[in-house]
């Protein structure tokens, strides 16, 4: 029944395993989650260290752990213990979520598509035709430019500090009908100026270093998107200017609540209660 959340012989365990993991918020979303949706399960944080991997995953094996989250330092690693590999986790070079299929484990990358599907519902509908600039790229810059290409964009840039590296992410990825460019960060108050949605992918601006900003919110056009994966705080530097200037502001707090929506729904099958996980999070969060 709805709310009720009593553990039995039949509970599905589920966790999130990395180093360090003790910050995590997904144990309370994902238990939120199957209170809210009537799920038998009960989700928890492992803290595993690189060198126990592989015993976790005969753990898994071994007692039918239903999923599990893959956060810092394993997603790659992870990626040579299991059975099978989702085609757009391989094309990623990451995994973020295994799903148990009666003892096959196969992975899957939920943080772009969780990225894009928080991005559509919460600030703009569309991004066909957009000119986009990322600025990052390390793994999580690679993660959203693979799925945001999807949207067939008519642009993308992809602005960094080490401008080879923006090279081989730009190259190493299928841009179907959609201009692809990259910049050295010296550029971006121009691109800035010509960008219908701007993304920060880096750490720049994150608690505690938070009067810093990757970009300054003025160079932006009225009325574009700024988009920041950081979610502590909630609203960055560069957010906060970007709103003085007239765009449209979206955190990093979606992408963290629907990467782990995609998870619940691999997992049950079941729509995500997405507004009850937000809304656990943020209070959690406030709490902190
Ligand atoms: P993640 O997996 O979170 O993307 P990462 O792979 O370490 O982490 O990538 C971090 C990104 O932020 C990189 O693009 C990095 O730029 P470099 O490739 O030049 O290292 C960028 N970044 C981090 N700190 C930065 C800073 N202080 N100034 C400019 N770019 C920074």
């Amino acid at each position: 029944m709805r709310g009720e959340h009593s553990i039995d012989s039949h509970t599905d365990l589920y966790g999130v395993i990395g180093d360090p993991v003790r910050h995590s918020k997904s144990p309370i979303m994902l238990n939120k989650a199957f209170r809210e949706a009537g799920v038998n399960g009960v989700y928890t944080a492992f803290h595993i260290t690189p060198d126990k991997l592989g015993d976790f995953i005969t753990g898994v094996r071994a007692m039918n752990i239903r999923g599990v989250n893959v956060t810092i330092p394993h997603k790659q690693h992870v990626m040579e213990l299991i059975d099978e590999i989702d085609a757009d986790a391989l094309a990623i070079g990451a995994v973020n979520t295994i799903v148990n299929e009666n003892g096959r484990l196969i992975g899957y990358n939920t943080d772009g598509i969780g990225y894009v599907r928080s991005l559509k519902e919460e600030a703009v509908a569309s991004l066909g035709g957009k000119h986009i600039v990322v600025i990052g790229a390390g793994g999580a810059s690679r993660g959203i430019v693979y799925a945001l290409l999807k949207e067939k964009p008519a642009r993308v840039t992809i602005a960094n500090r080490t401008i080879e590296k923006a090279e081989q992410l730009a190259r190493s990825l299928d841009c179907g009908g959609t201009e692809m460019h990259v910049e050295p960060n010296e550029r971006l108050e121009p691109l800035c100026g010509e960008a219908d949605l701007v993304i920060n992918t880096t750490s720049i601006g994150m608690f505690p270093k938070v009067e810093e900003a990757p970009v300054r919110g003025s160079w932006m056009k009225p009325g574009a998107v700024a988009s920041d994966l950081i979610y502590n705080p909630l609203k960055t530097t560069f957010l906060k200017e970007a709103e003085a200037q007239g765009c449209i502001v979206h955190s990093g707090l979606g992408m963290f609540i629907y990467q782990g929506a995609y998870a619940f729904e691999y997992w049950t099958g079941k729509p995500a209660p997405v507004d009850a996980m937000r809304e656990i999070v943020l209070s959690a969060l406030k709490q902190s």
